[in-house]
């Protein structure tokens, strides 16, 4: 049936009859908040291009993780700025390296364990060059680093993460940290991993925040080609292999058609990590006035669930619920 008898604005008249037939809804049970924890006592450095964001020392970051809970979200991401950094990131595998302070301070505060924490695994935060893995002969050796890999990724679920989630692109990295978790009594604990994470100029403000710039060269030796998609199911084949329980898609809003791909081609749970850098353009373009920032925001999030995301990584999270939890459709 065509016009006059068929006309799609009919659905479209009535506010309460558009919400009914929504396809994509967000809750704040997809959201997760990446926050970044630093040493020292009620140190809170904010991070001047990404608005709202700040490193948090641990007893602010469990403050900061209340106004999360207290917002809805049940999920945080963590990354640590450690007060020293070495050659091959040992110092992320310490007992009481920041993260872990962090994870055990969160567990427990009464009105914070019951936060969901993933804990970030990668060694970029914590080398002097920056990279996400051991270096020799001027660039990152794989299978050295899948051994502080698995040592940190163990080390954070001894200190309570519920999740690891390892960020840094190594071959075989998912199957020897799943191994190794395995063996120290953690098979009860998920890996999240960054599986499709392509080598990305969205990483910028994320760099200051976290002080992890390569001191030399770039990440492409190890990060995705942009342009690539076949490789990118490779990767998630692989993983999903090795005993991935979730893979990811980074960033997220180049990449929804890599999204959808991973979604329709797996039919894994899928997550997609909403990078620092598509946060700023928003932040950015809403303090010009050239955009109505929530709406963009709403917009975005939804574009990604839309795509196949189960799973959202976003600096928007807390004001993303704020708004979810206010509406009234
Ligand atoms: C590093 C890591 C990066 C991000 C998460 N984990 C940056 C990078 O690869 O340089 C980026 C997150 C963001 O931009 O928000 N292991």
């Amino acid at each position: 049936m065509r016009f006059p008898v068929t006309r799609l604005r009919r659905l479209r008249y009535n506010g309460v009859l558009r919400a009914m037939v929504t396809e994509t809804k967000l809750s704040v049970d997809d959201f997760v908040m990446p926050l970044f924890v630093c040493s020292g006592t009620k140190v809170n450095n904010p991070i001047s291009s990404m608005p709202g964001n700040s490193q948090l020392s641990v007893d602010l970051l469990v403050e900061e993780c209340k106004n999360i809970v207290a917002a809805g979200v049940k999920s945080v991401l963590l990354f640590g700025i450690p007060p020293h950094k070495d050659e091959d990131g040992s110092v992320a595998c310490e007992h009481n390296g920041i993260v872990q302070q962090a994870i055990r301070a969160i567990k427990q505060e009464p009105l914070t364990r019951g936060l969901f924490v993933i804990a970030d695994v990668c060694n970029c935060e914590y080398t002097v060059h920056g990279h996400c893995g051991t270096i020799v002969d001027g660039d990152v050796e794989n299978d050295l680093t899948l051994v502080t890999l698995a040592r940190q990724s163990v080390s954070l679920a001894e200190a309570g993460a519920d999740m690891i989630a390892p960020s840094d692109m190594m071959d075989g990295r998912v199957g020897v940290i799943r191994e190794q978790l395995d063996a120290n009594g953690f098979y009860k604990i998920p890996i999240m991993a960054y599986s499709a994470k392509y080598a990305s100029g969205f990483y910028g403000p994320f760099r200051e925040a976290a002080e992890s710039a390569p001191k030399f060269g770039n990440r492409a030796t190890y990060q995705m080609n942009p342009a690539n998609t076949d490789e990118a199911m490779r990767e998630v084949e692989l993983d999903i292999a090795e005993g991935a329980d979730i893979v990811m898609v980074k960033p997220a809003l180049s990449y929804l058609d890599v999204i959808h791909r991973v979604k329709s081609e797996f039919g894994m749970p899928v997550a997609a990590y909403n990078v620092s850098g598509e946060f700023s353009m928003v932040k950015a373009a809403e303090a010009n006035g050239w955009i109505d920032g929530p709406r963009v925001m709403m917009e975005i999030l939804t574009s990604i669930k839309r795509a196949g995301a189960d799973i959202i990584i976003t600096y928007h999270a807390v004001e993303a619920a704020k708004i979810l939890n206010a509406r009234s459709y």
